[in-house]
């Protein structure tokens, strides 16, 4: 059972607020009946008429994408860029669970489920977002342990879960770092390793929870299994 104006949110008719201004004001009924509660609970079974015309219950789609560079997280973008929604075949008004920037690349999900995104995008489910990141400098153990006792990004302790230093490549100057974090913070990889002085010149994310990029290219992606959604539900706390 879900929220009356959650569903009719879900279903593209009207933003959330909007959809309870549409119930207090008498436009919506439920089962031919007239409801302006707004707690009100509602199943698939019962049919939903906003300004007397039923509407359409969305199916959920889910999706993992491996991100390609020069692509942005977005569901539109005003100066005409390509986006994330551009490279999935689908109708539905599908969106992506959290952000990864224009140049980075790797692991996002899209799903028009809320409940779902949710439950990946809170830190408090401890959920895993791996990436790899590319330094432009030699990364000292020192540094490393700065980076594992914890940053202050926004005013909140940010502490990667693990840290650990993949490569260095002393005749280009550069290391590959593997970090994990539970947040997911504007630029926050970035963020972390400007606070001990290197900026990152490439970054992946590897892996989301249970998601990682096995068996998809650069800007392919795949559904989702019934059973890959059921485990993803059962991270909720
Ligand atoms: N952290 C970043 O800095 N950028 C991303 O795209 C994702 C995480």
């Amino acid at each position: 059972m879900d929220r009356l104006q959650k569903v009719i949110a879900e279903a593209g008719i009207a933003s959330r607020r909007k959809a309870e201004e549409l119930i207090v004001n008498g436009k919506v009924k439920v089962n031919g009946k007239v409801v302006t509660e707004l707690g009100t609970k509602v199943d698939s079974k019962d049919t939903i008429e906003v300004n007397n015309k039923i509407i359409e219950k969305e199916l959920k789609e889910y999706y993992l994408l491996n991100k390609p560079r020069g692509v942005i997280t977005s569901t539109s973008d005003d100066k005409g860029r390509k986006t994330v929604i551009d490279l999935i075949d689908t109708t539905a008004r599908i969106y992506p669970v959290g952000r990864l920037d224009y140049d980075t690349t790797g692991a996002l999900l899209l799903t028009n489920d809320g409940d779902f995104a949710n439950i990946l995008t809170h830190p408090k489910n401890n959920i895993d977002k791996v990436y790899l990141a590319k330094l432009n400098g030699i990364i000292k153990g020192e540094q490393i342990n700065k980076l594992k006792d914890g940053v202050m990004l926004d005013n909140v302790l940010v502490k990667p879960s693990r840290v650990k230093l993949k490569k260095v490549d002393p005749s280009k100057n550069t290391s590959m770092v593997e970090i994990t974090v539970h947040e997911g913070k504007n630029h926050e990889v970035k963020r972390l390793f400007e606070s001990v002085g290197f900026l990152v010149d490439k970054l992946t994310r590897e892996r989301i929870g249970i998601f990682n990029l096995e068996g998809l290219k650069s800007g392919e992606y795949r559904k989702l299994t019934p059973k890959e959604v059921q485990i993803v539900y059962g991270n909720k706390k």
